[in-house]
C-alpha cells in the first residue's frame, strides 16, 4: 500500500512538472546523458566512436549523482542513458539506481552487444530499453562493425523480457539498409516487441554518404505505414511516418523538451552545436532561465532541418499535434 501511494505520488509530481513546463517555464523535462564516449562498436553510420580514447574524461559518479540532484531541483523528470555504449560502463546500475531514487523515468539506449549479460543489474531502476537493430541479418554485425552483435541484441532483448522489462528496437535507416524494413518489421513480430524507426542523421563527413534519398525515405517510410497499418507493432507515430511522404513540416520544440550532457558534462542543445556551459559550473535553473535559453528557444521553432524521431518526432508530440495525438492512442490501443 505504501509503495502504491509513493507510486501515485510520484506520478502526480511528474505531472505538475509536466503541466508546469509546458504552460509556464517552458524548461526541458528530460536529459540525454552520454554516460560514456567509450563505445564497442564501429558503426559506419556514427562517428561517436571515434572519440572512445577519450574516455577516461567521463563525469564521475559523483559529478553525475550531483548532476541528477540539480536536474531535480529544476523540474526535470526523465533521464535518459546512451553514449557511447553505456552498458560498457561498470557503475551504469548505480547510476540507473540513484536516479529512480530520485523519481526520475530511466531509459536506457543500448546497442545490445552487453545486454543479455548485464540485463540482470539494471532490471530494477529501468524503465524502457532501446536497443538498437538496423538489420535482421548478417548486415547488421557489418554496418555496427561488431561480429556477433545482432545475436547478442536478440538474446539481449529474450533476457529483458524475462525480466520484465519494456523494450523497443530502433532502426536507423540510411542507403545501407533500405532493403532491411520487412526483415526488421518480422523480427519485431517474431519477438513481440515493439519497433520505431528513424532516418540516419547525417554527422559528419563520416556519414554523408549514407544519408537516403528523400525519394528513398519516401519508398521506406510508405513501406513502414503500411506494416503499421496491418497491425504490425510500429510505434512510431503515424504522423511522424507520414512526413516522409508528404513533406509535412514541424515547428521545432526540441529544446523545450531535453537537453543532452555529453560525456564530459557540456549542456548542449540541437544535435550538440549550441553549447550552453558544463553541469560542474552551471546549474540547469540558471542555463533554462536565462534570456540567450529563451531566445534560442523561440528561434529554433522556425528551424525544421532534421527529420530524426528525437526532433521532429518528440516536437509533434510537444506541439499536440491532434492527428500526432491520435496517432499516438491508435498505436497505443
Ligand atoms: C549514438 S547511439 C548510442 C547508444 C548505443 N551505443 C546504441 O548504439 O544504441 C544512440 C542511437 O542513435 C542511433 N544513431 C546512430 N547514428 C545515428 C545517425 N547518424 N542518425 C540517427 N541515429 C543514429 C543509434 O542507432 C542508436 O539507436
Amino acid at each position: 500500500m505504501n509503495k502504491l501511494a509513493a507510486c501515485s505520488t510520484s506520478c502526480v509530481m511528474r505531472i505538475i512538472n509536466i503541466l508546469k513546463s509546458r504552460l509556464v517555464s517552458h524548461s526541458p523535462l528530460a536529459l540525454a546523458h552520454h554516460v560514456t564516449s567509450l563505445c564497442n562498436a564501429r558503426c559506419k553510420m556514427c562517428d561517436m566512436w571515434k572519440r572512445s580514447p577519450r574516455h577516461t574524461d567521463d563525469l564521475s559518479r559523483e559529478d553525475i549523482f550531483a548532476m541528477l540532484d540539480d536536474a531535480k531541483e529544476a523540474g526535470m523528470i526523465g533521464y535518459i542513458a546512451w553514449g557511447g555504449e553505456p552498458l560498457l560502463r561498470e557503475d551504469l546500475p548505480e547510476l540507473l539506481q540513484f536516479a529512480k531514487k530520485k523519481k526520475f523515468l530511466t531509459m536506457l539506449v543500448t546497442n545490445g552487444f552487453l545486454l543479455a549479460e548485464r540485463c540482470k543489474e539494471i532490471a530494477p531502476f529501468t524503465n524502457l530499453i532501446y536497443i538498437s537493430i538496423d538489420s535482421n541479418s548478417p548486415l547488421h554485425d557489418e554496418m555496427r562493425g561488431l561480429e556477433g552483435i545482432l545475436k547478442n541484441a536478440i538474446d539481449g532483448i529474450k533476457a529483458c523480457k524475462r525480466e520484465k522489462i519494456k523494450i523497443t528496437i530502433n532502426s536507423v535507416i540510411s542507403n545501407l539498409n533500405l532493403d532491411e524494413i520487412d526483415g526488421l518489421c518480422e523480427l519485431s513480430k517474431e519477438l513481440d516487441v515493439p519497433i520505431v524507426f528513424e532516418p540516419m542523421q547525417i554527422v559528419s563527413e563520416h556519414n554523408r554518404h549514407l544519408k537516403a534519398t528523400d525519394e528513398d525515405l519516401k519508398v521506406a517510410f510508405s513501406k513502414i505505414l503500411k506494416y503499421q497499418r496491418s497491425g504490425y507493432k510500429i510505434d512510431s507515430c503515424t504522423e511522424y511516418l507520414q512526413n516522409f511522404s508528404k513533406q509535412k513540416k514541424y515547428v521545432c520544440h526540441t529544446a523545450k523538451c531535453y537537453v543532452t550532457i555529453d560525456a564530459h558534462g557540456n549542456i548542449t542543445t540541437c544535435s550538440e552545436n549550441k553549447k550552453w556551459g558544463n553541469v560542474k559550473e552551471r546549474s540547469f535553473a540558471e542555463v533554462f532561465d536565462s534570456m540567450e535559453f529563451k531566445e534560442f528557444c523561440r528561434k529554433a521553432e522556425k528551424c525544421n532541418k532534421c527529420d530524426v524521431s528525437c526532433v521532429a518526432e518528440v516536437s509533434l508530440a510537444y506541439s499536440l499535434n491532434p492527428r500526432f495525438v491520435l496517432g499516438s492512442i491508435r498505436n497505443l490501443l
